[in-house]
């Protein structure tokens, strides 16, 4: 199966969770920007994560809808917030809810998002744990980006894991725990979460580097002149590269300059995938966990 098929199957079902949470929103402007951020819709990975680990361990993608949703409101909460913090004007194709409501109604959306995970999650007080867990590495993450902290490779691998990494673990351990997975089976699926969450932050800073707004739907260079810890970036300072040097090139030229840090970046995305399938791996054959493989290949060739 195609894998945008999968993925928009597997949206549908966890988009249904979606609008019986917002109808006692008030005042009307929070309630239009809260649905504004959900309405957007994402590639929803992560919701398909959760469905397909659910269904890896022997449950169906159905049990694990309302996880999957509440998986994807973090992610929404966070993209509001990042937007905020990264001064993006686009996301998704469109403007961003701080553009279009202003920073403080945006900040009141990522709590009301917030909030609407965990409302979801109670259903499931085991998810609570999981979703605080993610919550607070990707604070940490953040943070991370906004103080000299990152210079190399391990530094920048930890980053990864708390910005990105653990959310997509987070999401394949839910999956798993709604599914009635055992100890051995969430452990196996979060590990392989976490590696493709960092692969995929990878592919991501990437794409920052070679792609362009119209394809992303957000903003490009944004790492390199908001002056982010991307693998990329780092890489090419470590080899002698200057900022002003990357700064002044158009998107082809930029290319062309750090070619062989996209390269390193690649073998290290192509790293992190080798340790998730460790972890898959140990799951018994099934058709989700052929698709969970699938999933993982797409992260490192992703256009989008
Ligand atoms: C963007 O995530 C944020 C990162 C962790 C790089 P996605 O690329 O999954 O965003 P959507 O949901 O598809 O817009
Ligand atoms: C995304 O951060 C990670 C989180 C939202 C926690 P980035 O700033 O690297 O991603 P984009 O490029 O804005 O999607
Ligand atoms: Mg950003
Ligand atoms: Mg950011």
């Amino acid at each position: 199966m195609e894998i945008e098929q999968l993925l928009a199957e597997r949206a549908e079902m966890v988009d249904a969770e979606l609008p019986a949470l917002l109808s006692s929103i008030k005042p009307p402007e929070l309630a239009a920007a809260v649905a504004y951020a959900i309405a957007s819709k994402g590639k929803r990975i992560r919701s398909a994560l959760v469905t397909l680990s659910s269904e890896a361990v022997g449950g169906t993608a159905r049990q694990a809808s309302f996880a999957a949703a509440s998986i994807e409101l973090i992610h929404s909460s966070s993209l509001v917030l990042d937007d905020v913090i990264d001064k993006s004007e686009k996301r998704r194709g469109g403007d961003t809810v701080h553009i279009k409501w202003g920073t403080d109604m945006a900040l009141l959306t990522v709590q009301v998002l917030a909030a609407l995970s965990l409302k979801l999650a109670s259903r499931d007080p085991r998810l609570i744990r999981a979703i605080a867990d993610s919550f607070l590495y990707m604070g940490e993450g953040e943070a991370m980006e906004l103080v000299d902290y990152v210079r190399d490779k391990n530094t920048y691998i930890d980053l990864a894991f708390r910005k990105t990494g653990s959310l997509f673990g987070s999401a394949a351990e839910v999956g798993s725990l709604v599914g009635g997975g055992d100890d051995k089976e969430t452990g196996s699926l979060l590990g392989f979460g976490n590696h493709i969450g960092i692969a995929f932050q990878i592919r991501d800073d990437i794409l920052d580097c070679i792609s362009s707004e119209h394809d992303l739907g957000k903003p490009v260079k944004k790492d390199l002149f908001m002056g982010r810890p991307s693998i990329v970036v780092i890489d090419a300072l470590n080899s002698g590269i200057s900022l002003e040097q990357m700064m002044k090139c158009n998107n082809g030229q930029l290319m062309h300059l750090v070619a062989d840090s996209i390269d390193h970046a690649e073998e290290t995305a192509q790293e992190e995938l080798v340790l998730a399938m460790a972890h898959i791996e140990k799951l018994d054959d099934s058709p989700a966990k052929n698709k969970l493989i699938t999933l993982g290949e797409y992260i490192l060739s992703r256009s989008k």
